[in-house]
């Protein structure tokens, strides 16, 4: 039993304590799958170059898939004395095929070994991601589908301002959702680029083929730089910047939604499978999913800062720094996930919108006066002064305790005599709404387009 991992240069071992301390294996054990991948390839390629022979590419191959299924049964469970994930498998490597084992190393360093197994849990992370998210606009395509004629009131400064389509309040979030995807596309064609092979930092002396290996790997790319390889985690950063703003949409949306499930609001009633209770006020009723969704996000938003300060400082090349990407990474991961199928169930099934609650309150505020406004201004009136007419209007509404609705038609000639009996039509909501018929905008053409547009989309 040698002294320490590392080369007959060390005498003694760790501290333990320091050996817990500078330990990855509690957290990158979640990177197995994908060091076995990149261990098969990179045992492959040394054969095929005849770095090693085809015979002993094959027993490295034959053993690193043992060891797959060896971690799938739960038998192969390496503990802290391993370090890292990197180390357990080469350990264990070199118990099933013998001194053979020890080859697979030959012209790789963990550096370039680490960002390759990063790079391949990351992809592989963004397409379930992907799926997820397009499950995501799926459900909101499809109650946004049913409420094209439900209006909500519109909202700037969280003061009401015009109503609008509750479809396309939701199709906003599809929207969002689409950007999101995008966005995730772009991050994995950055993230595919294959830094096997960059060694340590410079390169190795074997005749390597690194197209090679990143073809048996899926990668569409590999780095012109072997510092640049081993040093980069801008993917990562790019992933957590990302998943932030998958998070911020998600975030404002559950933000409503517990504002709509307050009695002030009323606009959605929770139901039973995705609200809580309290221990103390039985007649509670508490939207905790959203809320932990806003809460959560704060710590992918810590993640994303995290790493950004973690890189900052670094000279090149590799810095054990390094080792601290992968648990923001992998909780962000998780977070993530979680969330998007916890607000995807939300949706679908938890939350019920109170179409009275909505239709009365979209018919009792002066969030049609815009629509008096642009009547007058259709009339020929110009906008600015229509504008400052209805507002003297609003006024003695105000006043008087009355709505649009309820003035006289002598009280509106008053106020223009341009004004005649359609104004009641002009300004009923179904009205407001479905003349809002540019493009774009919440007039019920324009979204049945939408989602029209949407589903082909999708
Ligand atoms: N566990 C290390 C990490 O996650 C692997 C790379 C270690 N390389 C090194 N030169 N110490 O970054």
């Amino acid at each position: 039993q040698p002294p320490s991992t590392w080369s007959d240069r060390f005498e003694s071992p760790l501290h333990p304590a320091i050996a817990r301390f500078n330990a990855s294996i509690g957290f990158d054990i979640e990177l197995i799958e994908y060091d076995l991948t990149g261990s098969m390839a990179h045992a492959k390629m040394l054969g095929h170059q005849g770095i090693i022979s085809a015979s002993e590419a094959e027993q490295l191959v034959t053993g690193l898939e043992q060891i797959r299924q060896e971690y799938r049964t739960g038998y192969f469970q390496p503990g802290i004395d391993a370090e890292d994930v990197h180390f357990a498998v080469e350990r264990r490597l070199t118990e099933i095929v013998g001194d053979v084992g020890k080859k697979l190393h030959t012209a790789r360093s963990r550096n370039d070994q680490v960002g390759t197994d990063t790079r391949l849990y990351l992809r592989s992370q963004i397409q379930d991601i992907s799926q997820q998210l397009q499950q995501w606009q799926q459900v909101l395509l499809d109650i946004a589908s049913h409420h094209v004629e439900t209006l909500i009131p519109g909202y700037t400064h969280l003061q009401r301002a015009q109503p609008v389509s509750l479809a396309h309040h939701l199709m906003a979030y599809f929207q969002m959702a689409q950007r999101d995807k995008q966005r995730l596309q772009e991050v994995y064609a950055r993230t595919n680029i294959s830094p096997l092979g960059c060694g340590a930092l410079a390169g190795t002396t074997f005749r390597i083929d690194r197209h090679y290996s990143a073809e048996l790997l899926g990668f569409q790319d590999v780095y012109a730089n072997s510092l640049d390889g081993v040093s980069d985690r801008d993917f990562a950063i790019e992933f957590l910047c990302s998943a932030s703003l998958i998070l911020m949409h998600l975030s404002r949306l559950s933000e409503e939604v517990i504002l709509w499930a307050s009695e002030e609001f009323g606009f959605v009633k929770l139901k039973d499978s995705c609200a809580t209770g309290s221990s103390i006020m039985p007649q509670k009723k508490n939207p905790d999913v959203p809320e932990l969704v806003r809460g959560k996000t704060g710590r992918v938003f810590g993640h994303l800062q995290g790493m950004l300060v973690m890189m900052k400082g670094l000279p090149l090349a590799y810095n054990k720094d390094l080792q601290e990407d992968k648990e923001a990474l992998f909780d962000a991961v998780k977070t993530v996930k979680a969330c998007l199928e916890a607000m995807t169930i939300l949706l679908q099934e938890g939350l019920e919108f109170n179409q009275p609650r909505l239709a009365a309150a979209v018919a009792s505020d002066f969030s049609n006066a815009t629509d008096v406004a642009d009547y007058l201004a259709a009339k020929g009136v110009p906008f600015r002064e229509a504008y400052n007419l209805v507002g003297k209007a609003v006024k003695t509404s105000i006043a008087a305790n009355k709505l649009l609705k309820d003035l006289t038609i002598q009280e509106w000639q008053e106020i223009h005599p341009a004004i005649s009996d359609d104004i009641y039509q002009a300004i009923a909501p179904q009205q407001v709404v479905s003349a809002r018929n540019s493009f774009g905008g919440t007039g019920f053409e324009q979204v049945r387009l939408a989602l029209e547009n949407a589903r082909s989309q999708i």
